[in-house]
């Protein structure tokens, strides 16, 4: 089997870049691990910035998105009893837009079986060979039988876990990783949100989070121990712990009801670099992790794609490979500044274990100068709807 792009990873990622490279006329092959559903079933941060909204639109995928997302002109910040609003809308003239990142992979994936694309699911055994030569080749397993896939250019859109940074020789690749000590206990459930926009909350009980997905379904998230397990929390624990890290009215307005889903997420930021080694190019989680304190995961992988996608296009359309030469250090370089506001606003809102009465001092001092200063918001406001591309 030949195509021109191979992209391993039916992510968000894979999916996005598939579906762009359709649209200006370049083939690809998604291979991904697990099942559709499986896929599908993954729940992860629902923010999206303009260029994220931007690319979808591009890609044919945004009609649903427009209907039933929600553009969020500002977000709440709390600290014990204080809350002040950062005024998006006001200080860079943009939205966000509230829509689970669930939804966006379904939108995606639809119009990839709408135009024929071909996605191979539950495929195993990833190799890649000759990345550094013109004609690269996938192996893998399918259904029992083993397959190659020869191609002009790998994306490795295979997240986290993958095996495309790997494939990077140790000696070319550099990683940076910082490790929180302590995760996010997360919980979907069937209420309507406490707040029309998000309210992100440090208190002395830890970081919370009160977001949504939609009119009657709510997402709230809980600073917890690392060794805790979903199970150990009882809905009434986890909404008792809530109410109590977050500031009295917001608390007393909270509506609770049964969960629909909970479980733990650590807390990580990564970058590999280069992105690119030969004709292998890494994007979104597969080259990078952020916290999700500012929902920058899938946002980043997408500027990831957007790099990439424009920088394939006019290698197909002109011959050059000057975008393609270019794509690893500019994708890094916007890669880092939200590697920088995700670990600043991580570090502003929680609590850690070894924390001094200094640190917390300096977590005060920030909260109130960003509360009282106009040039704070802004730069806030600016990192949060997005960096341009
Ligand atoms: N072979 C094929 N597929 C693989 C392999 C492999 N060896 N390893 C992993 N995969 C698949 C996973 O099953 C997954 O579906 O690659 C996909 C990677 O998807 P994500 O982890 O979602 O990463 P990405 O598409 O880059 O999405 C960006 O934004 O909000 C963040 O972390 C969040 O997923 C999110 C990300
Ligand atoms: C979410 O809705 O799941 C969410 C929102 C904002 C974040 C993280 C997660 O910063």
């Amino acid at each position: 089997m030949k195509t021109q792009v191979a992209i391993i990873g039916g992510g968000p990622s894979g999916l996005l870049l598939s579906q762009l490279l359709h649209k200006s006329g370049i083939d690809s092959v998604v291979l991904e691990r697990q099942t559709k559903d499986y896929v599908l079933g993954r729940i992860r941060a629902g923010v999206l910035e303009q260029g994220l909204v931007g690319l979808m639109e591009a890609a044919g995928c945004a009609d649903r998105l427009h209907a039933e997302g929600y553009a969020h002109d500002g977000t709440l910040i709390s600290y014990g009893d204080e809350m002040f609003r950062i005024d998006f809308k006001a200080h860079t003239g943009t939205p966000v837009i509230v829509y689970g990142q669930t939804e966006v992979t379904r939108d995606l994936y639809d119009a990839r079986d709408a135009a024929g694309g071909i996605i191979h699911h539950e495929v195993s055994d990833v190799r890649i060979e000759g990345a550094r030569t013109n004609s690269p080749v996938i192996h893998y397993q399918m259904e029992g039988a083993e397959q190659a896939l020869r191609c002009d250019f790998i994306a490795g859109c295979d997240g986290f876990h993958g095996v495309s940074r790997k494939t990077i020789p140790e000696d070319v690749r550099r990683e940076y990783e910082k490790v929180y000590p302590f995760g996010w206990l997360g919980i979907l459930s069937e209420t309507p949100p406490v707040n029309h926009e998000l309210i992100y909350a440090n208190s002395p009980r830890g970081f919370a989070l009160c977001s949504m997905r939609n009119a009657n379904l709510s997402r709230y998230y809980i600073q917890c121990r690392l060794d805790d397990r979903p199970e150990d929390w009882s809905d009434a624990a986890f909404w008792e712990e809530l109410q109590r890290r977050l500031p009295a009215e917001i608390a007393a307005a909270l509506v609770t009801g049964p969960s629909i889903e909970k479980s733990i997420a650590p807390l990580r930021s990564f970058v590999t670099e280069p992105m690119q080694w030969g004709r292998l190019f890494l994007c979104g989680d597969a080259a990078h992790i952020v916290p999700p304190t500012g929902a920058k995961g899938l946002n980043t992988a997408a500027s990831d794609v957007h790099y990439l996608w424009q920088a394939l296009t006019q290698f197909y359309q002109t011959g050059s490979d000057t975008g393609l030469d270019a794509y690893s250090s500019k994708a890094l370089a916007r890669v880092w500044k939200a590697e920088r506001f995700s670990w600043w606003f991580s570090t502003m809102m929680h609590r850690f274990p070894d924390q001094t009465a200094f640190d917390l001092k300096m977590q005060i001092a920030d909260l109130d100068f960003l509360r009282s200063n106009t040039a704070a918001q802004r730069a806030m406001a600016e990192n949060y709807v997005g960096l341009p591309y």
